[in-house]
């Protein structure tokens, strides 16, 4: 991998040495497994294929500042996974085991923790599907839990470069009392319409509005939405967007450098009086947003001032980020070391 070019890394699949697998059987989890094979043997029946019994998990490793590899609030995505495995009927990972795999993967792929500087990460992905065979609709009795990892660089292209978004209007991507709240594949292949719409268009993403009544934001395709005002830190309360772990750092940080945190519905009509807006997650890390377009009245909202980012958002962005490569200290105790 010395021939790997860091700093130019796609936010994209490239192959590691080992991922971790462990399968769900007679009503209980076996031991880790690990897998040189990037393929996994699947019944054509499982549950997975046919009825979307799939969840899948996003965290990052980073190369500290010291050398060390550090781990960002894990037991957040246990609990989001497990959140995720309730709502589609799937057998749930122990915080125990899930902690246990993720920290074996990385550690077996450590030559693949992208060096400090790069501002590239090793992205963790746990997937947790259903593999029992069934026809009629019902759970499966036996699940496989994976964790795979790969390194990537930003999200967006040019990383904390301000992007383009646009008003989805043509379609949902999760009911009001739908699957929205957790993280299931079915939820991003409903998105894939809008995502492609919102880049047929020239924008990076699509920006959801609430399903029932078009009136309030929801979140982008694959990120919260935030917006300051008035040394405000603003975002969505919704019941079908899913609870970002970034986005919940986000507001203690905001609270602990003095900001203060509104997390409610948020009215389209909003949108003029927002000083700086944008997006919040682990592959986005943030990313600003420098203008919103709504393709139903044409309006074009903007939000930087020379294609800059805002000052608030440039804060959270190194509070965060500092925090995250152990530039700077972790009051919250939010980072673990695993080499
Ligand atoms: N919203 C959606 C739809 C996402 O896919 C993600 C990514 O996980 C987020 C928000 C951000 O969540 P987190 O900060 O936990 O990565
Ligand atoms: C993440 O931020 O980890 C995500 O899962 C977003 C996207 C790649 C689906």
């Amino acid at each position: 991998m010395e021939d790997l070019n860091w700093a130019q890394l796609p936010f994209g699949y490239y192959k590691t040495s080992y991922n971790i697998r462990c399968y769900y059987r007679r009503g209980k989890w076996g031991e880790l497994e690990v897998s040189s094979s990037e393929y996994i043997s699947l019944h054509m029946a499982a549950t997975c294929l046919h009825y979307g019994q799939e969840a899948f998990e996003g965290l990052k490793a980073y190369r500290g500042k010291d050398g060390h590899v550090r781990l960002f609030r894990w037991k957040e995505n246990a609990a989001r996974l497990q959140s995720s495995a309730r709502g589609i009927r799937m057998a749930e990972v122990p915080e125990e085991l899930f902690h246990a795999a993720i920290k074996k993967a990385v550690q077996l792929n450590i030559d693949y923790v992208p060096p400090y500087g790069t501002g590239a990460t090793l992205y963790i992905r746990p997937l947790l599907i259903g593999t029992g065979a069934e026809v009629g609709v019902k759970p499966a009795d036996e699940y496989l839990f994976l964790v795979f990892v790969t390194p990537v660089g930003p999200y967006f292209k040019g990383g904390f470069k301000p992007v383009d978004v646009m008003i989805c209007r043509d379609y949902d991507r999760a009911a009001p009392l739908g699957t929205g709240n957790i993280k299931v594949g079915g939820n991003y292949a409903a998105s894939l319409r809008s995502l492609q719409q919102a880049q047929e268009a020239g924008y990076s993403t699509a920006l959801y509005l609430d399903a029932k009544e078009k009136k309030y934001i929801d979140e982008c395709g694959p990120a919260n939405f935030f917006a300051i005002r008035n040394n405000t830190y603003i975002t969505p309360d919704s019941r079908s967007i899913l609870p970002s772990i970034t986005n919940k750092s986000l507001k203690e940080l905001a609270t602990h450098l003095g900001l203060k945190v509104e997390c409610r519905p948020v009215p389209l009509e909003e949108l003029p009086t927002f000083e700086e807006a944008g997006e919040c997650g682990t592959a986005a890390v943030i990313t600003p947003i420098d203008k919103i377009f709504d393709p139903k009245t044409g309006t074009i909202y903007s939000f930087c001032k020379n294609g800059q980012p805002g000052p608030v958002s440039t804060m959270l962005y190194r509070k965060l980020t500092g925090i995250q490569f152990g530039e700077e200290p972790d009051p919250f105790g939010w980072m673990e070391i695993i080499d």
